[in-house]
């Protein structure tokens, strides 16, 4: 996917912006990381953690059986566990929030490269189940504009309708989509900018990413955000 390769630098930076961000929360006493969706994400095996994290990967059965035969000679730095489950069973992922809330006092919850291929609905109704145990209290997640939502759906958006994966959620509401199910923006953090302070981006770009940037829904401005949510408390 030759687009794909053109924003290798947001790629980047969106690892390099999560990867802070649940740096933050183990600092802060993060006792468990859950990581939905987590694909071939190797972070409990390349990043600095307590070795008594408990870090809990969710995702398909056979993307997880071909993850365990490449890591097989590998050890993990903290405690891990990985959980072979389709997302989208409303039942099954309550009774696995229900037993990871109850275990966990302060779990940092993680969705990367994952909402966008969800409808709002359906993103609506997985943050208001990651609400309700007691013991989840932070997410981190990334998001569209709408603007950057049919960008990427004109650049790769058809080879993903192809693969059975089209590119759905890019709320006009920006981070606040969260709020009315159960979630509060703490921390919002642009790839691009982030970029742009790492001389990550192509000359164009660079201008681009010199304009302000509002901390409101960005509409057709392309824009993704690495956002830090906070379970509401009312
Ligand atoms: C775009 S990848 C993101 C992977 C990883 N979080 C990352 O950033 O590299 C999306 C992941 O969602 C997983 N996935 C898709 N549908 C799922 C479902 N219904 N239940 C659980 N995982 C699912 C896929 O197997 C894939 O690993």
């Amino acid at each position: 996917m030759r687009a794909h390769d053109r924003y290798e630098w947001a790629w980047v930076m969106r690892t390099v912006l999560f990867d802070r961000f649940i740096a933050g929360r183990v600092a802060a006493g993060a006792d468990m990381v859950v990581n939905l969706a987590a694909g071939l994400d190797a972070r409990p095996y390349r990043m600095e953690l307590p070795p008594a994290l408990e870090w809990i990967e969710v995702d398909l059965p056979a993307l997880l059986d071909y993850k365990e035969s490449i890591l097989r000679d590998e050890k993990p730095v903290c405690a891990l566990e990985r959980v072979r489950m389709d997302l989208s069973d409303v039942a099954a992922r309550r009774e696995l929030f229900g037993r990871l809330g109850r275990k966990a006092r302060n779990a940092l919850l993680i969705t990367e490269g994952l909402l966008i291929y969800l409808t709002a609905e359906e993103v609506g109704a997985l943050a208001e189940d990651l609400a309700r145990p007691e013991g989840f209290r932070h997410w981190v997640l990334d998001i569209a504009s709408p603007g950057l939502l049919r960008l990427l759906q004109r650049e790769v958006g058809v080879a993903l309708e192809q693969a059975g994966a089209p590119l759905k959620f890019g709320p006009p509401e920006g981070p606040k989509f969260f709020e009315p199910h159960g979630w509060h923006p703490v921390a919002v953090e642009s790839p691009l900018k982030a970029a742009a302070r790492a001389k990550r981006l192509p000359f164009l770009l660079r201008l681009f990413a010199m304009l302000p940037e509002s901390s409101g829904p960005q509409g057709n401005r392309p824009w993704s955000g690495i956002c830090l949510m906070e379970k509401k408390t009312t």
